[in-house]
């Protein structure tokens, strides 16, 4: 049986592809950013999951804003990283895994959520940076992807609780799987950023570390936090933590936490990054 084994979170930011991509890691800005995923890379490699479940949303890259689907599932073999006005990254294909992303659509979608099937998307810096993040510079990712992607940016988004239930019926759809795979699956984007208006570079750290404190071990409540809260709170941005709740909701209810970091800023976010094991 397939089995999800671990959880991750990570925020997504373009300047990070552009730190690692152009060997600026090691630069007084972005060092103690990158310090911070150095566990990270050490535990992935003793997790070394057969496949990851990476939750993401698109910057108007593949999809623009003639054809907005609120959730997707990648079900093709191959996805190539995005031309995101600067050409594409320099990093590998991502490999999808068609069996396990169709047996998560026709599961998931006959547990009545309505997911769209995308079978050729390019994938921005929503999906490769916390790729590069979690498994550094490879020649090839170690694990197929299959690409979930959530629309956060034009509105309305999805309810976190949309999302969190969303997550748990992942979860079952993983478990009715026949083949021994180890999967993880991922929620990436935010934490606090607004990049636009007159509240453009908004952080709040203290809804930041309320929200890392809350996913946890009290995401059942978490969950129910409105959209406005987010707006108001996080910034027109921050609204991509929703996609922390699929993630969460596909964990079981007790997790062990192995790593919990976060730092101001990069570029124009507050960066927040969690591993959390199912007990
Ligand atoms: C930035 C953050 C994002 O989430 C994004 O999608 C694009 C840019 C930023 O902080 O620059
Ligand atoms: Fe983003």
């Amino acid at each position: 049986m397939a089995k999800i084994t671990a959880g991750v979170a990570t925020s997504h930011v373009p300047a990070i592809g552009a730190a690692i991509d152009n060997k600026k890691t090691q630069d007084p800005y972005w060092q103690p950013l990158f310090e911070g995923y150095e566990y990270g890379k050490e535990w992935m490699k003793e997790q070394n999951p057969d496949v990851v479940i990476l939750v993401f949303n698109d910057h108007a890259s593949a999809f623009d804003l003639n054809f907005v689907p609120t959730f997707a599932i990648a079900c093709g073999e191959e996805f190539k990283p995005a031309d995101e006005g600067w050409g594409p990254r320099p990093v590998p294909n991502v490999q999808g895994h068609p069996q396990l992303a169709s047996h998560i659509a026709q599961t998931v979608i006959q547990d009545n959520f309505d997911l769209t099937v995308v079978n050729t998307m390019d994938v921005d810096h929503g999906l490769t940076v916390p790729l590069s993040l979690m498994f550094g510079e490879p020649e090839n990712w170690p694990a197929k992807i299959i690409p979930i992607a959530v629309n956060v940016v034009l509105y309305p988004a999805p309810s976190g609780q949309r999302c969190f239930n969303l997550g748990k019926a992942i979860a079952k759809a993983v478990e009715s799987f026949d083949d021994d795979l180890n999967v993880q699956i991922w929620g990436t984007g935010g934490m606090s950023h607004q990049l636009q208006g007159p509240r453009a570079g908004l952080i709040n750290k203290e809804f930041d570390n309320d929200f890392l404190d809350q996913i946890v071990d009290n995401a059942e409540e978490l969950a129910k936090k409105p959209h406005f809260d987010y707006l108001n709170e996080a910034g027109s941005e921050g609204i991509e933590l929703v996609m922390w709740l699929i993630m969460r909701g596909a964990l079981n209810d007790d997790v062990e936490l192995k790593k919990r970091f976060y730092h101001v800023p990069a570029s124009n976010t507050a960066v927040g990054h969690l591993i959390l094991e199912n007990k």
